[in-house]
């Protein structure tokens, strides 16, 4: 009931709020003798750290892992694989003036509403900072998927789109702060997040996310449909607000005839011509490429005074303080790539234990 796991077969439960001691992740159902890559895990978890560039907010913390359980000799022993965070630079101070008020468009209220007070601290549970444990849980999952090769990049910011067509490698993407893999676009897309970060406001923007050398045979029929789960897991995510599969909405301008992907027989097997699938028919992985895209909103937290209410409905103004990100998407993009390393390792784990998709006989 309460919603903190994610995954059958791969199975990950995070805990801990934004200043409280600590977060973490249990992974339950790694297989034994994988060797970890703790170095590999570690400059993942680099990629989502907070005050990594002047776009992103400016709380310092190390985001060092602890492994408390399920690894030894170097290797995952197939019990539940625990690891820790310590929260270093927690500084609920900022928070003290409003937290009697609600932050419009954030948690506040809702977890209120739900379970009757709530950890005021930097948003508590809500917080992003959350995202670290499943960062480092999509970390171990791709060690299990390789060579599968996950992508993802940022394709729009408010108004400003990069090119349609882009399939960058990870080391481009990485190469502007904004992680947009094309310069000139990269380039405006920084100056408008610094110019909204300046007005106090904040701006929102699409990620596009790739999955390659996937095998066919992923995923499953009806419920458990790869782009299903796929969808639940982006959306998962703090401020993602849409997904799409594929062609996605802009599928819907095409007739079938233009929209099918013809197939073709190829060195690797059968393939298809043209992908608006997404990689996935019927919720099966097909061999294409997966494509996904995910939507963020502009984020709650403003340096601009909002009409609100406190606690008791009387009428409020609200000016938050403290350390806020004015556009998630250059983080949200290792974000996205945990959350799809987390499906394909369930689907994987899945596949393996049925005998199905690549371990057919
Ligand atoms: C990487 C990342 C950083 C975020 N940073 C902030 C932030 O600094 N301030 C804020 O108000 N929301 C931030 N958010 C979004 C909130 O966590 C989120 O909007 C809030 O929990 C309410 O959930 P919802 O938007 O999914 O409804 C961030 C989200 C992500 C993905």
């Amino acid at each position: 009931m309460p919603g903190n796991s994610f995954g059958s077969s791969f199975r990950v439960t995070t805990f801990g709020e934004s200043h409280g001691g600590a977060l973490g992740v249990v992974i339950d159902g790694l297989p034994p003798g994988l060797s970890l890559d703790l170095a590999a895990m570690q400059a993942e978890l680099d990629r989502r750290r907070p005050g990594q560039s002047s776009l992103t907010t400016q709380r310092k913390e190390g985001d060092r892992f602890e492994i408390l359980s399920g690894f030894f000799e170097g290797k995952s022993t197939g019990t539940p694989l625990t690891l820790l965070f310590r929260n270093e630079d927690a500084d609920p101070r900022a928070y003290e003036s409003t937290k009697q008020l609600y932050r419009p468009s954030h948690a506040d209220y809702t977890y209120d509403a739900k379970y009757g007070f709530r950890d005021w601290r930097g948003g508590g549970r809500a917080s992003a900072r959350e995202t670290v444990a499943r960062v480092a849980a999509g970390a171990v999952a791709r060690q299990l998927l390789a060579p599968m090769e996950i992508v993802a990049w940022v394709q729009r910011v408010g108004p400003l789109s990069a090119p349609e067509g882009l399939d960058p490698s990870r080391e481009v993407v990485d190469q502007s702060p904004v992680r947009c893999p094309h310069p000139e676009s990269a380039a405006a897309m920084e100056a408008l997040i610094k110019e909204v970060r300046s007005e106090g406001d904040s701006i929102g923007g699409v990620v596009h996310g790739v999955i390659r050398n996937v095998p066919p045979g992923l995923g499953e029929p009806v419920f458990d449909k790869l782009e299903a789960d796929l969808a639940k897991a982006m959306l998962s995510l703090p401020a993602a607000k849409g997904f799409e599969s594929g062609s996605g909405y802009a599928g819907t301008l095409l007739r079938g005839s233009r929209h099918n992907d013809p197939f073709a027989a190829t060195q690797q097997g059968i393939r298809c011509t043209r992908n608006h699938s997404g990689g996935i028919q019927g919720g099966i992985s097909n061999g294409m490429p997966i494509t996904f895209t995910v939507a963020f909103k502009p984020v709650a937290t403003l340096f601009i005074e909002q009409d609100t209410v406190d606690r008791e409905g009387n009428p409020a103004k609200i000016r938050p303080r403290g350390r806020h990100d004015p556009c998630v998407l250059p983080r949200a993009v290792p974000l996205v790539e945990a959350m799809a390393a987390l499906v394909l390792a369930d689907h994987f784990l899945r596949a393996r234990a049925q005998g199905t998709g690549p371990f057919l006989p």
